[in-house]
């Protein structure tokens, strides 16, 4: 049985399901989103430990109502009449790994999971977390698909913790306000596929080239920096909640009616030869209304977007054969 705690909930206001509630981002991105006053339900669904997560959030006096739900069985509860579904269920990088080495468990699981938010919520918008991102996002588009459901605008691949470290980056290195630096990232979420749009940082900053060379590969390779320093117990997860908790506040005010412009890996035909890619996007209260572009690029970053198109192709093609072979 799936159990609810309630703290005064507010009527009007968004349900979120949260899906691998119970692991390393799932906890934190769960007490940021209890912390969002515009949430009025939160539902927390995990294999194993939700009672304990749901029962310690469910003290904290913010409207959240907070629930429970615990394997297969307490799924459907878990996303009925959600408004937004966030993923962050599957396993996380070892060192040594590439995003692409955690295909394997994690396709199955975003299969299963976008599988029955499908047929329970398929309005819902759907924030995809788990890796490999360039993969998982297109099995996701997959399943929809074969569920009938051909207006993909509402699924997003979430490529925001790229953003927010290549604003820490560019600020500390340049001395800026971190509050008012901006840092488009755009392309997907591995290695060489990230895509630092360096000459676009708002406010307007010069870069040597060799220092536009640093900071691009560290923005690049930080998922890598994070593994290495955790050194075999996980990847990044505050940094990813505080991303994930940004992006959510962003879709509930798309929800709200607000246009809201925001980094995402989504469908997407921008890139001559692939169909899922990261820009600016606008979202509304219906998904995805507008792909704004890459915007002007300097030679170096046109570089970098002919460099990932190969890898971003494969990934592609690797999770929609993923969901067509298993048919
Ligand atoms: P974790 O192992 O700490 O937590 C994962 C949770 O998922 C666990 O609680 C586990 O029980 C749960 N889970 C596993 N299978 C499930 C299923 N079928 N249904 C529901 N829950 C299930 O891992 P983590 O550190 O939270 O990372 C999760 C994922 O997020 C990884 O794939 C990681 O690579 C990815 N990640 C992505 C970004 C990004 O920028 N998009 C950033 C960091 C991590
Ligand atoms: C990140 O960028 O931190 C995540 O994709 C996790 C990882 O494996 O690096």
């Amino acid at each position: 049985m799936s159990r609810v705690m309630s703290v005064r909930a507010s009527s009007n206001a968004p349900k979120v399901a949260l899906l691998g509630a119970s692991g390393g981002i799932g906890q934190p991105l769960g007490l940021l989103l209890k912390k969002n006053p515009n949430i009025a339900k939160l539902a927390l669904y995990d294999l194993v430990g939700t009672p304990g997560v749901a029962a310690d959030l469910s003290h904290i006096d913010t409207p959240a109502q907070v629930s429970a739900h615990t394997g297969p069985a307490e799924l459907v509860s878990a996303l009925e009449g959600a408004d937004i579904v966030v993923i962050p269920a599957g396993v996380p990088r070892k060192p040594g790994m590439t995003r692409d080495d955690l295909f394997n468990t994690n396709a199955g699981i975003v299969r299963d999971l976008a599988e029955a938010a499908a047929k329970t919520c398929p309005k819902a918008f759907l924030a995809i977390i788990t890796n490999p991102v360039n993969s998982t996002v297109p099995i996701a588009c997959e399943v929809y698909k074969n569920n009938d459901i051909t207006d993909l605008k509402r699924i997003f691949g979430v490529t925001t913790l790229d953003v927010v470290r290549a604003q820490a980056f560019v600020a500390e290195k340049k001395g800026l306000d971190v509050n008012k630096t901006t840092v488009p990232v755009i392309g997907g979420h591995a290695g060489v596929t990230i895509i630092p749009l360096l000459s676009q940082v708002k406010p307007s900053v010069k870069f040597t080239d060799e220092e536009i060379k640093a900071l691009t590969e560290r923005i690049q390779e930080a998922g890598t920096e994070v593994v290495k320093a955790k050194a075999g117990a996980g990847s990044a997860t505050l940094s990813m909640a505080l991303a994930g908790a940004r992006f959510v506040e962003n879709l509930l005010n798309a929800l709200k009616g607000q246009k809201v412009v925001q980094c995402s890996y989504v469908k997407s035909d921008v890139i001559k030869g692939i169909d899922y890619f990261s820009t600016p996007i606008e979202i509304g209260q219906n998904g995805v209304e507008k792909i704004h572009g890459t915007g002007p690029l300097s030679s170096y970053e046109q570089s970098l977007v002919e460099k990932s198109v190969p890898e971003l192709k494969a990934s592609i093609e690797k999770g929609v054969k993923f969901i067509r072979v298993h048919d």
